[in-house]
């Protein structure tokens, strides 16, 4: 009786969707084969443990997809991002950040009545409770920023308590604008909590991402010019980061939303789980990696030695990726961008010169090359965030705000699923089989 697992080739009957055999223990069981609008495939092993009583394993999800999509494409080995199935290029070039969200959430490029709908639905939410305004008054001004973001999303379910666990849609339409509206000021909030200075109000005259220069670097005591220039900059960094389907954070958000928890609550979880320094927290790591190397005046080429040596667990920060075994398209744009910004702003960073030097060294080490491990979105943009007066501490919380509206487009998606289930995950379970409780007086 053969116990080992054969997976037979997949039976690809013409005229029906192709079915993947597979035979265990005698059993003989055909799995529908999934295809998406890329040609991407995938085995549906709904029924798996009900027809062969197996699970799957899959540590860290390498092999295993969550969901059905619409919203973001990603082709790993040519380098692809589309929202929507608009080139990232295309929208990093041509759309602003509040448009990418529209189109992200709502599933479509907005017409003009739309889009003035939706930038008035913005500009009108920005404010906080004014009773929100002490919670600033708690944290230590060391409190890093994140922990500030996720907290106080998290409380703004205690004052719009009307999210319920099946909202309606203009309660999702209303909850999707304060969130991308009042996080920006939190943000920016959090930014004059750790250096000192008076809070700056939202603006209604500015834009979007005006407001967030305004409210981060504006003092109550003189005008602030806003460079037009720097506004661009900053909506192509947040158009960006805006969405990359099943990431880390995003996975989170999905998991969070399928309890039925408050859609706060969800984007607190996705908060929380960018931080992470091999996730959303890269970009800050890769500053800290980038200046440790400046200031030890290191030469990168024994950086990368160390970086190879795996007794070192020190890591290239900002290279490799899960999915791009290719260049990530938007490291490609942000590499170009470093050099228009800082040349406009006439500044010449060393810390860039050293990330090119590494780029370039590592491109063409084998180890590198082997492991398929290219910059990603966190090599460059920090160079850009610091650049534009941002400190390394909230280049993180600029992440969040840029991959608000993928964190929101794929909350809508999975509310709207109309088989969606709680999330649940099997395991294999490899403790104590069963043994007998031991009273105090008798363990040694
Ligand atoms: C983001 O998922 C997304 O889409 C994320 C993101 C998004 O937009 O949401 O794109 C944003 O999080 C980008 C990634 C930012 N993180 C970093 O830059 C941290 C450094 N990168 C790595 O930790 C790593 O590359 C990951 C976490 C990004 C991906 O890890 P994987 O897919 O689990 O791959 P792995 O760790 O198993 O690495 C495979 C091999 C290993 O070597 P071997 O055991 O085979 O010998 O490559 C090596 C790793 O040691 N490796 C690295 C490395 N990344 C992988 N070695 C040195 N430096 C690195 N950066």
């Amino acid at each position: 009786m053969t116990t080992d697992l054969e997976i037979k080739e997949i039976n690809n009957n013409k005229g029906s969707t192709e079915k993947a055999r597979l035979e265990y223990n005698g059993t003989v069981v055909e799995l529908p084969v999934v295809e998406g609008t890329e040609q991407e495939k995938a085995v549906d092993i709904s029924n798996l443990r009900a027809d062969t009583g197996l699970i799957t394993l899959d540590n860290g999800y390498m092999n295993t997809g969550s969901c059905q999509s619409d919203i973001t494409f990603i082709d790993g080995e040519k380098g692809i991002l589309r929202y929507r199935g608009i080139d990232i290029e295309a929208l990093a070039e041509r759309s602003t950040f509040v448009e990418v969200c529209y189109l992200l959430i709502y599933g479509e490029l907005p017409t003009k009545e739309q889009m003035d709908d939706f930038s008035e639905g913005l500009t009108r939410h920005s404010l906080l409770h004014e009773d929100m305004i002490h919670f600033f008054a708690g944290y230590p001004s060391t409190a890093h920023p994140m922990a500030i973001l996720s907290s106080m999303t998290c409380s703004l379910a205690a004052y719009y308590n009307d999210a319920s666990s099946s909202p309606t849609e203009a309660q999702i339409n209303l909850d999707v604008i304060r969130i991308l509206s009042k996080l920006r000021t939190i943000a920016s909030f959090s930014y004059k909590k750790s250096i000192g200075q008076p809070l700056i109000y939202p603006n209604n005259k500015l834009t979007y991402c005006a407001n967030i220069m305004n409210m981060m670097f504006a003092v109550p005591s003189e005008e602030y010019y806003i460079d037009d220039e720097i506004v661009k900059v900053m909506n192509q960094l947040l158009i960006l980061h805006a969405d990359h389907e099943q990431n880390c954070s995003t996975s989170t958000v999905r998991m969070v939303q399928s309890s039925g928890a408050s859609i706060y609550a969800c984007m607190s979880a996705g908060i929380s789980a960018l931080w992470g320094p091999l996730h959303g927290g890269a970009n800050q790591a890769v500053l800290e990696m980038l200046q440790q190397i400046h200031d030890s005046g290191e030469n990168y080429k024994s950086f990368l030695t160390k970086v190879k040596d795996k007794k070192s667990s020190i890591k290239l920060m900002g290279f490799g990726h899960r999915v791009y075994k290719n260049f990530d398209p938007r490291a490609k744009i942000l590499r170009k961008a470093c050099d228009r910004v800082l040349d406009k702003l006439g500044i010449s960073d060393p810390l860039l010169e050293i990330a090119k030097g590494l780029e370039e060294e590592a491109l063409k080490d084998p180890y590198f090359v082997e492991r398929k491990l290219y910059p990603n979105v966190d090599f460059y943009s920090g160079i850009i965030y610091s650049a534009l007066g941002i400190p390394v501490n909230m280049f993180t919380v600029m992440f969040a705000l840029g991959r608000l509206p993928g964190w929101l487009a794929h909350w809508k998606e999975q509310n709207e699923f109309d088989k969606k289930k709680i999330c649940r995950p099997r395991q294999v379970y490899t403790g104590y089989n069963e043994r007998l409780y031991v009273p105090l007086r008798d363990r040694n």
